[in-house]
């Protein structure tokens, strides 16, 4: 109950359904010139931690970057990692190039900004990358640190904040990991930069039709 009135069953599913929906990767709405009440990151990270993991392990571990120096540090890095990747990539063709270019232009764009953002959360697990990378093992272990991510990212949503999952850093790692002092042995999986949105607008994103991907057996 909220001020007196009663929130029903719909209402209910409706703003999780929308919450759901308009989590969308956020790079050039960031506001990088508005700070970010520690609560609201601790609040979401709450939220995130009710996430399944495979045997109940809960391996996830954040690193909260706040401090100036050092999130230009990490910035730079992603920068550098990007900069390698777009070099190595061959120009989009075909039907979907100009989403492709889209989402290459953010992508850059975020990469130039990243060191900028007022909180990147670095997202690890305790445990070991697998060797084989498919495969049960391969899955619990992903599986056990992208749904507390997404949940992380959902529950921004909810506080007006937005964040977009990035793992091109990842490439360099190990620099990452020097300048954080991640412990040896845990292993990276994401780093998200996180600020409050510029304006209201989100909506659903143009997805493929469900025939496209959906079978029934
Ligand atoms: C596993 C994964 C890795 C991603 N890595 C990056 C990345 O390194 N850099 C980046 O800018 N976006 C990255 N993204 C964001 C995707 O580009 C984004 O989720 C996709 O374009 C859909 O965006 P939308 O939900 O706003 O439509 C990644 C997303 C996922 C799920």
């Amino acid at each position: 109950v909220i001020t007196g009135s009663v929130i029903t069953a719909d209402e209910s599913r409706a703003e999780v359904d929308n919450a759901l929906c308009t989590t969308r990767a956020i790079r050039r709405r960031l506001d990088l010139d508005r700070s970010v009440d520690h609560t609201l990151i601790h609040e979401a990270l709450t939220v995130a931690a009710q996430a399944p993991s495979g045997g109940a392990s809960e391996p996830v571990r954040w690193l909260v970057v706040t401090d100036a120096a050092t999130r230009l540090a990490v910035g730079r890095t992603y920068r550098e990692a990007y900069m390698e990747l777009d070099q190595s990539r061959a120009a989009p063709s075909g039907e979907s190039a100009g989403q492709v270019t889209r989402v290459r232009d953010s992508s850059r764009y975020l990469a130039e900004v990243m060191g900028r953002v007022p909180v990147q959360v670095v997202v690890c697990t305790t445990e070991a990358a697998p060797i084989c990378s498919t495969g049960p093992e391969a899955a619990k272990f992903y599986g056990s640190v992208y749904p507390a991510t997404w949940s992380f990212q959902v529950a921004l949503r909810t506080r007006g904040l937005g964040s977009c999952l990035t793992t091109i850093g990842l490439r360099r790692q190990d620099l990452i990991a020097e300048v954080l002092g991640i412990p040896a042995g845990w292993t990276q999986c994401a780093l998200l930069p996180v600020a409050h949105i510029v304006g209201s607008d989100l909506s659903a994103a143009r997805r493929r039709p469900l025939e496209q991907v959906v079978t029934w057996v």
